[in-house]
């Protein structure tokens, strides 16, 4: 290396060019989704039915315990969080005692847990034992829990955010004890407030936890493309530069976001990725392209670790479906799929499973969304399934599957002989 050029690498570091790049936000957090907005366009009905409920709090009473239904990101925890934060200052300002607690159910998904992180939040003073991440039984917990807060007394508002996570995985003991509180609590009060994105999760509940918890429902229906509209313009003008959004760039992030399924978190996604591809290109305004391409990266990070992590015997499904499709048979059945299977193993000398076995993966491979298997009826043949795949076409599957495990380059390198169709 030439001593002058040398002398320029020591001298220059590589952030110094991306450092001082002008940049198109004003404030990138208010387009995260953990930011909490100061408004929330379009949903005034649902946060006035919650504070309703919540007011009487308030008033020393005990509101009605609730559960809270609607699609992802139609704005089921950014309505509570902001009315819980609202209810907990006025609380505080006119000296009522007011206790709101969030608990997301994803992450802190036992009976134990949950119980525990309740009872810690409570924890005040230095001289009480916090209770520990494991180990003593359930019911000392929710004995300890109640006394903690007997010991501070007002209305606690408990709120059980993805709860159907929790019922899913460890049933609805904690729903049972948690909505039977008022039954223990002597100098204190409670009402539980479950959030779900799965219409059908009272299915799993028992009936009595079901008619406790269920005193009051909210349906939050997905947003149309205005009010997506909407929801994006009061983040962009207090996030992104005035003048940095080309013209329709708003209008298609919720068209886009519409199509998926209402989701207001893919819409604030594509806003913002779209900004920073544009930002990164040294540009000063946010053109509908950028859009496009920040749909098509998005789709390919959200599609491609899943692709990635399948294990050995679904890759394999998966691969013969595409083998299939590089010889051209679209709207295959399972026994083609099959075929091609049985013959990927013995190239890489794994065990084939049974056909059965194969079906189930082909089902999980369409729950992922990796694929479609649509059952069609074929009058007196039966019913069979007409299999694709869906993979975004910017994802090559088979380098991503390659690249995972280095031993399928061979199942793709192979030839197949292809069963004949009926
Ligand atoms: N009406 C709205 N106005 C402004 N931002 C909104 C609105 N609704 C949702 N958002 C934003 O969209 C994102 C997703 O919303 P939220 O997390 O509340 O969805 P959710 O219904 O709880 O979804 P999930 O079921 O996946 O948990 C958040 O960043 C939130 O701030
Ligand atoms: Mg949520």
């Amino acid at each position: 290396m030439a001593k002058t050029e040398r002398c320029y690498f020591l001298t220059r570091n590589i952030f110094d060019g991306i450092l001082n790049q002008k940049t198109l936000f004003v404030q990138k957090e208010v387009l995260r989704h953990t930011y909490q907005p100061e408004t929330l366009p379009h949903r005034g009905h649902e946060r006035d039915q919650l504070s309703f409920n919540l007011v009487e709090a308030l008033k020393g009473h005990i509101p009605s315990n609730m559960i809270l239904y609607g699609v992802t990101g139609a704005g089921k925890t950014a309505v509570t969080r902001y009315v819980c934060d609202q209810l907990q200052s006025k609380g505080e300002s006119i000296g009522r005692m007011v206790h709101p607690v969030m608990v997301n159910c994803r992450q802190i998904d036992t009976q134990y847990r949950v119980l525990s992180h309740l009872g810690n939040a409570l924890l005040e003073d230095y001289e009480r034992e916090e209770i520990p991440f494991t180990g003593w039984p359930t019911d000392r917990v929710f004995s300890e829990l109640v006394k903690r807060m007997n010991a501070r007394g007002g209305v606690y508002v408990l709120v059980l955010d993805e709860i159907d996570h929790l019922v899913k995985k460890a049933g609805d003991d904690l729903l049972y004890n948690l909505t039977n509180l008022n039954a223990e609590l002597k100098d204190a009060r409670a009402c539980v407030i479950g959030i779900s994105n799965d219409l059908k999760f009272t299915d799993f509940l028992d009936p009595r936890v079901r008619s406790r918890l269920g005193q009051q429902d909210i349906v939050f229906n997905p947003y149309n493309a205005e009010q997506l509209q909407d929801i994006l313009r009061s983040r962009a003008e207090v996030g992104i530069n005035a003048d940095a959004i080309g013209a329709g760039v708003i209008e298609l992030c919720a068209a886009l976001a519409a199509q998926e399924h209402g989701d207001a978190r893919c819409a604030l996604d594509l806003l913002r990725v779209s900004t920073e591809k544009a930002e990164q290109e040294g540009l000063d305004v946010v053109e509908q392209n950028h859009v496009r391409i920040a749909q098509a990266q998005i789709e390919s990070d959200q599609v491609t670790p899943v692709i990635r992590t399948l294990p050995t015997q679904q890759k394999l499904v998966l691969a013969s479906v595409l083998i299939n499709e590089k010889n051209g048979l679209r709207n295959m059945q399972t026994g083609e799929v099959y075929h091609v299977y049985k013959q990927a193993c013995s190239n890489i000398g794994q065990q084939f499973l049974t056909s059965r076995r194969v079906s189930g993966i082909i089902s999980n491979l369409d729950m992922l969304g990796l694929i479609t298997a649509k059952t069609i009826s074929r009058g007196r043949y039966g019913r069979s399934k007409e299999i694709n795949s869906c993979i975004p076409t910017n994802i090559d599957p088979c380098d991503v599957m390659s690249k995972a495990e280095p031993s399928l380059n061979e199942v793709f390198s192979a030839k197949y002989r292809h069963q004949s169709q009926l």
